[in-house]
């Protein structure tokens, strides 16, 4: 199994001196407490080994205490235990040239969060994403990229060098006009987009093959990449290299005056699909579309446990909006898997159904 085993925290938002030692046999950990008591903070200061900005989106400035001196900086220190191998993370924040800074540390050796996600992946769910479900498309988008990316980490670097691709583009389109440059990039970010096609649509089809076989019982829902520009030259490599290749052509002109790429393939719309009521999650009740978010974080994991991939769950507050008999189905999914799975929450009695098999922690 995959578990903290220590958590240290100094200056973190509202913790200001926090340690935690957890007992190994349990892999459901529950934090619970009054609102404000720090239930999410505490999940929000393991996120940072994932995230340069945690679950909440929070810059270095914001997760400074806000009432302590000024030279007191961050400092978390977590060790996860992954079946024969010990890692002890830390993080600091520091000052140099007046400026703050991140400092990553396994053991006194310094890394990237990227070789963090080498060994093990923080995953989440917190209410701050319950709006991907019913909010546009940049959301969705975004939310599925990056879990291809926790499988993948070259879909990465293709969406990288594609911007850079994009961005140059129309550097050139404004000052040089360099036609062999401008056939150049736009052959490229036409291959580019062909993988991100491509990647998109396979990932999407895998989720959804492990939904129907896996998740059955708990929320079935279907990811749809539709596109009515393409959608009869599904599986035809070089005819939709041609398409993307010609869109960028066309578009010179109208991309230098309005000064945006006004092809992409992110003009692909994401459907997301209850199978259940046979409509778009959008349409969805709040929590039938807290299961359905759920349901793609859940087929996520199983993708990564299949390849081996080690990583721990954070939900917090999953049981908002979540009723008991879905919250006792979530938590028979979420217990298949080997690694610890940690919970927050109001009041211990929401998660009496765990009563017997969590690890309680009270907060006040
Ligand atoms: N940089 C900071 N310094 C000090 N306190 C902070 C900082 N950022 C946030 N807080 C405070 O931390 C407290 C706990 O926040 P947190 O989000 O963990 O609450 P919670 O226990 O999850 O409550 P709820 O049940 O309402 O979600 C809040 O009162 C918030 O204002
Ligand atoms: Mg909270």
């Amino acid at each position: 199994m995959t578990s903290i085993e220590k958590v240290y925290i100094e200056n973190f938002k509202s913790h200001k001196n926090y340690s935690l030692y957890l007992d190994k046999k349990y892999k459901h950990i529950v934090i619970y407490g009054k609102n404000g008591v720090g239930n999410t903070n505490l999940l929000d200061s393991l996120s940072f080994f994932s995230n340069a900005k945690g679950l909440r989106g929070s810059s270095l400035e914001e997760i400074l205490p806000k009432d302590k001196e000024i030279n007191s900086f961050t400092k978390i220190k977590i060790k996860i235990q992954s079946i024969d191998n010990v890692y002890d993370f830390s993080l600091k924040i520091i000052k140099e040239d007046n400026k703050l800074k991140k400092k990553i540390l396994l053991g006194d050796k310094k890394i990237s969060l990227a070789d963090i996600k080498k060994h093990i992946k923080i995953i989440w769910l917190s209410p701050y994403m319950d709006k991907i479900m019913y909010e546009g498309q940049t959301l969705k988008r975004n939310f599925i990229d990056k879990m291809i990316i926790q499988n993948d980490n070259s879909f990465n670097k293709i969406i990288i060098s594609n911007k850079k691709d994009i961005a140059e583009r129309l550097h050139v389109l404004k000052n040089a006009k360099d036609e062999k440059w401008l056939d150049i990039l736009e052959k490229k970010i036409a291959n580019d987009f062909y993988d991100i096609f491509v990647i998109r649509r396979q990932y999407a089809e895998e989720l959804n093959n492990i939904i129907s076989s896996k998740l059955k019982n708990f929320r079935e829902v279907k990811i749809q990449y539709k596109n009515t520009l393409f959608k009869d030259l599904i599986n035809k490599k070089d005819e939709l290299i041609d398409l993307f290749l010609n869109e960028l052509k066309n578009k010179r002109e109208l991309d230098e005056i309005t000064k945006r790429t006004n092809f992409s393939i992110n003009s692909d719309e994401i459907i997301i699909l209850d199978k259940k009521n046979n409509i778009n999650t959008d349409a969805c009740s709040t929590g039938e579309q807290k299961s359905s978010l759920l349901s793609i974080i859940l087929a996520n994991c199983w993708k990564l446990k299949n390849s081996n991939k080690k990583f721990i769950l954070l939900l917090d507050e999953a049981t908002s909006h979540i009723d008991e008999p879905n919250f006792k189905k979530l938590f028979d999914e979420v217990d298949k898997f080997e690694t610890q799975i940690w919970y927050t929450g109001t009041n211990k009695n929401l998660f009496q159904v765990i009563e017997n098999k969590g690890f309680f922690i009270h907060l006040q």
